[in-house]
């Protein structure tokens, strides 16, 4: 790893915002004598006042990311590099407007996620986690077998958002023998899937939705009430993407009504915060964002940040920058 290492006579450029893998946070503490923004308003002002100055990039994650107050109040800063291929949280608006680089983290946790979406969707219809703790209440021995559940080979599938990590879970399941369609903004060039203009129709043509879409304004919600009615009584869904993305007073609704089968979820509307409404059905998966969660991954994509911010800081360029939003596409990371 190329480590570059600012003079210790120079102000220190560059800031972490928000909390971060350890060993990520250690070498930027170490190696780049990165300062760490402050998380109360009060620490902040005094904090911008003394550094804000010195500053010219920012780490962060998807889970904080960078409002167009703060780059207001970093009039140096270059470039906004993300831990995680998601940057929702960042204003890129504000961004572009002064012409911040910004990049993410793509490719390298596809594989992860997509891996997280199978192993949900299967969990939420053959009931894994339910049987289990079926098993450990002892209930196997005094009620006998366990109930039936919905076969996962052969269903039908609706991916939101055909982008990498989307692509990545549908060919995992078309191998299952699945039949996959999907929905973006726009038709995917040359996709074996077939593709619906709508998620209100994608999802009244499947057994399961699964949501792989970006998150941010515009997608907020795309999984509305009519969107689950559309998936109806027998129809799961699950969301590996953004909490945003679905409309949770509309699932729990729907689920405490009968009027969705089931729900597999890796991400909620108020990370960490889980409704507990979500966590009294027993026909809901939840897990804590843990879909790139694996040690493989996490060090890939902390290789990369590290890899982004060392380009920034010799050559103003980075490796895996977002695009634009006039570029940026309709749905899917
Ligand atoms: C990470 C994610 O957990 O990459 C993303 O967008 O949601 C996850 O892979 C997260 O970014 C880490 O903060």
């Amino acid at each position: 790893m190329n480590l570059v290492t600012s003079s210790h006579t120079a102000p220190p450029n560059v800031l972490q915002v928000g909390p971060l893998k350890p060993s990520l946070a250690d070498t930027l503490r170490v190696s780049y004598r990165a300062l760490e923004l402050p998380s109360t308003s009060a620490e902040r002002a005094t904090f911008l006042a003394e550094h804000a100055e010195g500053i010219t990039a920012a780490v962060t994650s998807g889970r904080t990311g960078v409002d167009a107050a703060l780059i207001s109040a970093l009039p140096r800063l270059g470039a906004i590099v993300h831990f995680g291929v998601g940057y929702d949280t960042t204003d890129v608006d504000a961004a572009v407007a002064r012409g911040i680089a910004v990049s993410n983290t793509p490719d390298v946790l596809t594989d992860c996620v997509a891996d997280t979406a199978v192993g949900l969707l299967i969990d939420t219809l053959r009931q894994f986690s339910a049987a289990d703790r079926y098993v450990r209440a002892g209930r196997w021995v005094s009620e006998g077998n366990y109930p039936l559940t919905r076969q996962v080979s052969g269903s039908r599938v609706g991916i939101v958002g055909l982008g990498r990590i989307g692509g990545a879970i549908a060919t995992r399941l078309a191998a299952f023998g699945c039949d996959i369609s999907y929905h973006n903004r726009r038709p995917v060039a040359d996709s074996p899937f077939g593709y619906l203009a709508s998620p209100v129709e994608l999802a009244a043509a499947v057994d399961v939705l699964v949501v792989a879409a970006a998150g941010g304004d515009g997608t907020r919600h795309l999984v509305d009430a009519d969107v689950i009615a559309a998936l109806g009584p027998d129809g799961y869904l699950i969301n590996v993407a953004r909490g945003s993305v679905v409309d949770e007073a509309a699932l729990i609704e729907a689920l405490t009504a009968g009027r969705l089968a089931g729900a597999g979820l890796d991400v909620f509307a108020d990370e960490p915060n889980v409704p507990g409404a979500l966590q009294e059905l027993d026909n809901v998966v939840l897990l804590p964002h843990v879909a790139s969660g694996t040690v493989q991954t996490r060090a890939a994509m902390e290789a990369l940040t590290l890899r982004n911010l060392d380009s920034f800081l010799t050559s103003g360029e980075l490796v895996t920058p977002v695009p634009m939003p006039a570029a940026a596409s309709a749905a899917g990371s």
